[in-house]
C-alpha cells in the first residue's frame, strides 16, 4: 500500500510543517526527555533523545505503523509467507537462527529438520578442521582457510569474523571478494597451499566473480598438489549443487542453504562456515541465540519499547519528514570496522527501490544511502561535514562496552569520543559561546567577530546512540538482527518488496558483453562513451 495515503503519514506531514524547538531547547524544557527517549533489550541500549522528536511526533509514526498493517507483515514473514514477491519466495533468515521447535512451514514442510542437519554438517566438519584432523594434501593440518565469495557470501561472514576477533581460536580466516586478482594474489601470497582450505562461498554459484577467484585459486593450488588435492582443499557453501558439481566440488564437500534465504541474510546459514571455523560451533550458536532474541523481542515487544521498530520509524521520520537522504553509521569498535558495509548492502539492496511491490512507482523516497567508517577514525575525516555541511546526516552511534582484551586507558577515550559527538551534533555551538570562549583567551574583538561564522555551528542534528553491555557473539547476533528488522520495518511501511535486487542485474549483463567484446569473441555494440573507451583500452 502507498503509506502517503494513511491519516498517519497526513498527520506527520503537518507535524513536521509546524514549528520545531531546537534540540537544546528541548532538552532544557523537558528534564525527562533523556530517560523518556530511551529503550532497552537484548542487552542493547538504544538512547533515541537526540532525535528531532516529541511525544506527538512518537503517537503518529506508531499510528503510521498500525496503518501500515505492520504486525500482519512481520507475522507473514515469521510464517513463511511468500513474501518476496517477484521471486515467489518466502523470507526466512528467522528460522535458521530460531531457538524454537515450533515447525516453520515453506509448501507445507517443515524446514527446521534440514536447517538442523545442515549445522550438524558445518560444526562437524569445522571440528575437524579446527582440531587438526582434516589434513591436506601432505597429510598435515590446515592453518589458514580462504572465503572466495562476494556481497552478501562475504559481507556478513568477514564482518562477523573480524568483530569476534577476540574470541577466534581456530584457523586464520582470509576473504576475497574482488575480481581483481590482486585481492587472490596478495591474499596467497603468504600462504602454504598444502595448509590452505578454500571455501567457494555463492549462493546461485553462477557469478563471475567469486568463480573467476576460484578457478585460479584452484589452479594456485592444483600447482602445487595436483589435482587429487581439490577434494581436500575445496569445499562449496551453495543452493546449486548442480553448478558446484560442474565446477569440480565434490557436492559431498558442500553445505548446502535454500533459495528462501537471501543473499544479504543469509549470513546465519552454511554461510556462516568461515564464522564456526574462526570462533568453533559454540560461539556461532552463540550469534544465532542472540539473533533469535532480537526476533523474539521484534515479535512481541509493544512498539514502544520494539527496538527494530523505533530505530525504522525513527529513521522514516529523518527520511520523509526530515529530508536525510544518507544515514552514517559509526560504531566505535575497531572490530566492528565492517559493520558499514554489511549494512550498506543489507540495506540499500534491500530498500534501494522505486516501485512498490505492487509496481507502482513511489512518490516519496524510500531507502537512505548508509555510509560510515568506525567513529573516531570518521571524525577526523568526514565529521566535519555532519557539524557544519549543509545537509542534515542522522548518525548512529554504536558502542560495545566491553570487549576482551581492552586496555583500560583507550576505553576511557574511546567512550568519551562517541559521547561528545553526539552531543556536539545535538547541541552545535553558538555566536555567544565562541565569543565567551575566544575572549576568555585573550583573542582581540574584532579577530572574534570574523571568525564567528567559521566557529559557530547549528547543532540540532539527529542522532541514536546504541550501547551494548559487550561484543560477545551473542551481543553481536542481536545487533544484527536489530538491523535486519528495521529494514524490515521500514520496507513494509514503504510498501516495498525487500527481499529482490533487481538493479544490479542490468550491469551484470552488460559486463559479460564487454568481456566478450575484450576477449575478441563478439558481443554486441555500446553506447558512444562506452565504445569509446573500449576503443582508448584497446589502444594499451
Ligand atoms: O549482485 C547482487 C547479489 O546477487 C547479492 O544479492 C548477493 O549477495 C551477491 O550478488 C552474491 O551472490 P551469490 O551468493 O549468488 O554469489
Amino acid at each position: 500500500m502507498n503509506p502517503t495515503t494513511t491519516p498517519a503519514w497526513a498527520r506527520l506531514a503537518e507535524h513536521a510543517a509546524s514549528p520545531q524547538a531546537h534540540l537544546r531547547e528541548r532538552f532544557a524544557t523537558d528534564p525527562e526527555r533523556a530517560t523518556r527517549f530511551v529503550a532497552k533489550a537484548c542487552g542493547i541500549l538504544l538512547d533515541y533523545s537526540k532525535n528531532r522528536i516529541c511525544d506527538d511526533t512518537l503517537r503518529h509514526l506508531f499510528a503510521l505503523a498500525d496503518e501500515s498493517d505492520l504486525r500482519t507483515h512481520i507475522l507473514a514473514m515469521f510464517e513463511g509467507e511468500a513474501i518476496n514477491s517477484t521471486e515467489h519466495r518466502a523470507v526466512l533468515h528467522t528460522a535458521l537462527r530460531t531457538q524454537s521447535d515450533v515447525p516453520v512451514l515453506v509448501d507445507g514442510q517443515d524446514v527446521l529438520p534440514a536447517i538442523r542437519a545442515v549445522r550438524e554438517r558445518v560444526n562437524a566438519f569445522s571440528e575437524r578442521v579446527r582440531s587438526g584432523d582434516w589434513q591436506g594434501f601432505s597429510g598435515e593440518s590446515i592453518t589458514d582457510v580462504v572465503n572466495i565469495g562476494i556481497g552478501g557470501s562475504d559481507l556478513g561472514p568477514l564482518m562477523v569474523v573480524e568483530a569476534l576477533k577476540p574470541y577466534a581460536d581456530g584457523p586464520r580466516v582470509h576473504f576475497v571478494s574482488n575480481v581483481d586478482s590482486l585481492h587472490l594474489t596478495q591474499t596467497l601470497k603468504t600462504l602454504d597451499p598444502a595448509r590452505t582450505l578454500f571455501i567457494v562461498a555463492s549462493k546461485t554459484f553462477t557469478t563471475t566473480e567469486t568463480l573467476t577467484n576460484a578457478r585460479s585459486a584452484r589452479a594456485w593450488l592444483v600447482a602445487a598438489g595436483g589435482e587429487s588435492a581439490v577434494a581436500k582443499h575445496f569445499v562449496a557453501v551453495s543452493t546449486n549443487a548442480a553448478k558446484v558439481a560442474e565446477f569440480g566440488i565434490d557436492t559431498a564437500n558442500m553445505f548446502g542453504f535454500w533459495d528462501w534465504v537471501g543473499g544479504r541474510y543469509s549470513l546465519w546459514s552454511a554461510i556462516g562456515l568461515p564464522v564456526v571455523l574462526a570462533i568453533g560451533p559454540a560461539g556461532f550458536e552463540a550469534l544465532l541465540a542472540g539473533a533469535a532474541e532480537m526476533d523474539l523481542h521484534f515479535r512481541t515487544a509493544p512498539l514502544a519499547e520494539n527496538l527494530p521498530v523505533l530505530l525504522a520509524l525513527l529513521g522514516i521520520w529523518n527520511v520523509n519528514f526530515l529530508g536525510c537522504a544518507s544515514q552514517v553509521i559509526s560504531p566505535y569498535n575497531q572490530t566492528l570496522h565492517r559493520l558499514p558495509a554489511f549494512l550498506q548492502q543489507l540495506d540499500m539492496e534491500s530498500n534501494g527501490k522505486q516501485v512498490r511491490a505492487d509496481g507502482e512507482p513511489v512518490d516519496y523516497a524510500t531507502g537512505p544511502v548508509i555510509w560510515g567508517e568506525p567513529g573516531t577514525n570518521g571524525q577526523h575525516a568526514y565529521f566535519q561535514l555532519l557539524h557544519q555541511g549543509t545537509a542534515v546526516i542522522p548518525v548512529d552511534f554504536i558502542l560495545a562496552l566491553k570487549q576482551p582484551g581492552q586496555l583500560d586507558a583507550h576505553r576511557t577515550s574511546q567512550i568519551a569520543n562517541c559521547l561528545a559527538q553526539s552531543a556536539a551534533l545535538m547541541q552545535g555551538k553558538t555566536a555567544e559561546e565562541v565569543r565567551t570562549e575566544m575572549s576568555a583567551k585573550g583573542v582581540a574583538a574584532k579577530e572574534i567577530e570574523a571568525l564567528i561564522p567559521h566557529r559557530s555551528f547549528p547543532g540540532n542534528r539527529p542522532s541514536n546512540t546504541l550501547l551494548l553491555d559487550d561484543l560477545s557473539p551473542h551481543a553481536l547476533g542481536a545487533l544484527l538482527a536489530l538491523y535486519e528488522q528495521k529494514v524490515f520495518v521500514q520496507g513494509s511501511i514503504w510498501g516495498l518488496n525487500s527481499f529482490d535486487q533487481w538493479g544490479v542485474e542490468l550491469g551484470k549483463q552488460l559486463a559479460s558483453g564487454i568481456e566478450q567484446r575484450l576477449a575478441g569473441t563478439g558481443g554486441p555494440g555500446y553506447d558512444a562513451s562506452t565504445e569509446a573507451l573500449l576503443g582508448y583500452i584497446g589502444q594499451l
